[in-house]
């Protein structure tokens, strides 16, 4: 949500702008816009020049040719996500007041009464933003000799969310940034620096970076990089080096990132099993999950947003089966203001890719401020998430770009499954030689999801069929009820087809009345032990007409007439039907992504979606 770049050094500042809001795409924007020093306006009171419009980046760099790009080594960018304001080439970011030049990611929640006090003082606004109101606070404040001050005294008044870059017209070629809540990074080159939303933006030109606290404010200049905390004090940055590399977070010749993602899968399955096995078992005692800690849990908690939030009811289908301890999957824009019963006997697991998730943030809080355990199991290395929580898992799919969430959901459900097993030893509900039998049979899932791919000309088959329909409905029991919510997500964020999830059972009791003719009902259908119950639920709708694609098993029948398209993957014995997941979603995932793209969409940026929420 938003993107901010901000870049100091001996590069064409607009270029390195562009390129890094280029890279920070995939986090959802409806305009953009750029503020550079002009290069011959390096004494106090030179000119920034700012160019911005609403829409996509291509927008951006028409208006830059027909305008002029502006020339100069130091600059900030802005990708937005409108929140207050339509999207417009006004509303856009950087706003300016004159003196002050800022780009904002987040929410000024008392920007109303901030604006009624800057008014009286004379200010008056262009834009409907939150956004501007900061930078006539920063002028208000701003006695021109002092930006830090001007920023600490700011920073105090401010209530909500906020990444900021600032420029002020009187300190030419310095970069200020401060952030609460959303975050921030400082990218440390040879002589040159960044500021961004995330590493890919400058991953091209440097891997060091560290990592802005909240409320701490970084200044910039040719110099080098200055850190304070929100009292002025110096404070000192560790330094970390990203592991990511540059072709991981670019296409490598995939029409889409989603498709290069979904491919990827079978390889950070087995990257991230390999660094949760010791001796063919989960170990998690190196981040102090320990067998006491986990006998000791009395209630489990998941809770995550969105793709996440669905591997979390994975998650307590297989922890519930095998370690016999309730666990209860929340939302987390609900669970912090529900005021859980959760306390010191509980561990809370957070889910997240980005670990920036605001309102699975604010749950983490809330957990530990009730003195739960806390788990993370975040993606993002040295997010907010992973740094807040007791313990962390690192799950290792490497950057995700495609909005759509694929190989995130993969590893954590990969990761979720070998706390199952590692819960239900650790609690004596199996023996070891189970615990290596189920993780065995966990490495044979790439195999099978590569699988899943090299027949993807029956997604694609099934997409065809899904291209022109306006609704359809997922259908499924236990752990196929899990993937149905993941897959009619999936489903419904790329191809814009109203698509509703629902457990098998429970359609009957009021969404059947919905069931018309020709009416696609995607079927999952792997589970064994409630096939039957399934597929009379398959009989109910297809006696009203619906369409049924099926996806099950190799070796699965059905009674003729029953099932339209039928998808068997082909599963044998190797994984359990408790795992079969890993490979049925990747089927899901390339029918969304087929879909999608027959339908003239680029699944990557779907519209209104941002990659991280970091409001709530
Ligand atoms: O970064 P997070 O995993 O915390 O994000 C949570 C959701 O916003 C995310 O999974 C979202 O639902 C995806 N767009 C789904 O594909």
């Amino acid at each position: 949500m938003c993107g901010i770049v901000g870049y100091i050094g001996g590069r064409d500042c607009a270029d390195v702008l562009m390129d890094g809001l280029e890279k920070l795409e995939y986090r959802g924007y409806d305009s953009a816009g750029i503020a550079v020093f002009e290069k011959n306006a390096r004494s106090p009171g030179g000119t920034i020049s700012t160019v911005k419009t609403r829409g996509k980046l291509k927008c951006m760099a028409d208006k830059l040719a027909a305008e002029g790009k502006p020339e100069g080594f130091c600059g900030i960018g802005h990708t937005r996500w409108a929140t207050h304001g339509e999207p417009s080439d006004i509303n856009s970011h950087p706003h300016s007041n004159g003196r002050v030049t800022i780009v904002h990611n987040g929410i000024i929640e008392n920007y109303t009464e901030l604006k009624e006090f800057l008014s009286e003082k004379g200010y008056s606004f262009v834009s409907q933003t939150d956004s501007e109101i900061v930078a006539c606070l920063l002028d208000f404040y701003f006695d021109g000799s002092d930006p830090l001050r001007a920023i600490m005294e700011t920073v105090k008044e401010l209530r909500g969310s906020y990444a900021l870059g600032i420029l002020f017209k009187d300190f030419p070629d310095h970069v200020y940034a401060t952030r609460k809540g959303s975050p921030l990074i400082v990218g440390l080159g040879d002589s040159e620096y960044f500021i961004a939303s995330d590493i890919p933006a400058f991953l091209k030109y440097t891997k060091d970076y560290a990592i802005l606290d909240d409320d701490e404010i970084v200044a910039i200049d040719n110099g080098g990089v200055k850190f304070f905390d929100v009292h002025g004090i110096a404070v000192k940055k560790q330094i970390h080096t990203a592991d990511w590399d540059i072709e991981q977070a670019q296409k490598c010749g995939y029409p889409h990132y989603m498709l290069k993602e979904i491919y990827e899968q079978p390889d950070v399955v087995e990257k991230t099993l390999d660094s949760i096995i010791t001796d063919g078992v989960p170990d998690f005692s190196g981040i102090g999950l320990t067998d006491e800690l986990l006998r000791g849990v009395k209630r489990v908690f998941v809770v995550a947003c969105g793709t996440a939030m669905h591997a979390g009811i994975v998650a307590r289908y297989a922890v519930e089966k095998l370690a016999r301890v309730p666990v209860a999957v929340e939302i987390a824009s609900e669970f912090r203001y529900m005021d859980p019963i959760v306390g010191e006997d509980d561990l809370v697991i957070l889910v997240s890719q980005s670990g920036e998730t605001a309102d699975t943030i604010a749950s983490l809080e809330l957990a530990k401020s009730r003195g739960a355990k806390t788990l993370a199991v975040v993606n993002v290395k040295y997010s907010a998430i992973a740094r807040g929580a007791d313990m962390c898992i690192h799950t290792l799919a490497g950057p995700e770009i495609a909005v759509a969430s694929t190989k995130a959901y993969m590893v954590q459900i990969t990761v979720l499954y070998a706390l199952a097993f590692r819960f239900a030893y650790a609690r004596g509900n199996i023996l070891e030689s189970e615990m290596k039998r189920l993780t065995a049979q966990l490495y044979n899932a790439p195999k099978a999801i590569r699988d899943v791919i090299d027949n993807k000309d029956e997604c694609q088959f099934i997409a065809s069929q899904l291209v022109n329909v306006e609704t359809l409905f997922f259908i499924g029991r236990g752990f196929d009820y899990a993937l149905s919510l993941e897959g009619s997500l999936k489903l419904k964020e790329i191809t814009y087809i109203h698509s509703e999830a629902y457990a098998a059972g429970e359609l009957k009791h009021g969404t059947i009345s919905l069931i018309e003719h020709n009416i696609p009902v995607i079927t999952v259908a792997t589970q064994r032990n409630i096939l039957a119950k399934t597929v009379s639920n398959m009989e109910e709708v297809k006696a009203r007409g619906a369409t049924i694609i099926a996806v099950c098993r190799k070796g699965t029948e059905f009674a003729e007439g029953t099932v339209d398209i039928e998808l068997k993957l082909n599963i044998g014995d190797e994984l359990d039907d408790m795992l079969i997941p890993l490979p049925t979603v990747c089927a899901l995932q390339l029918i969304a992504y087929y879909t999608s793209v027959l339908r003239g969409i680029d699944p990557d940026k779907p519209r209104n979606l941002a990659k991280s929420v970091t409001t709530e």
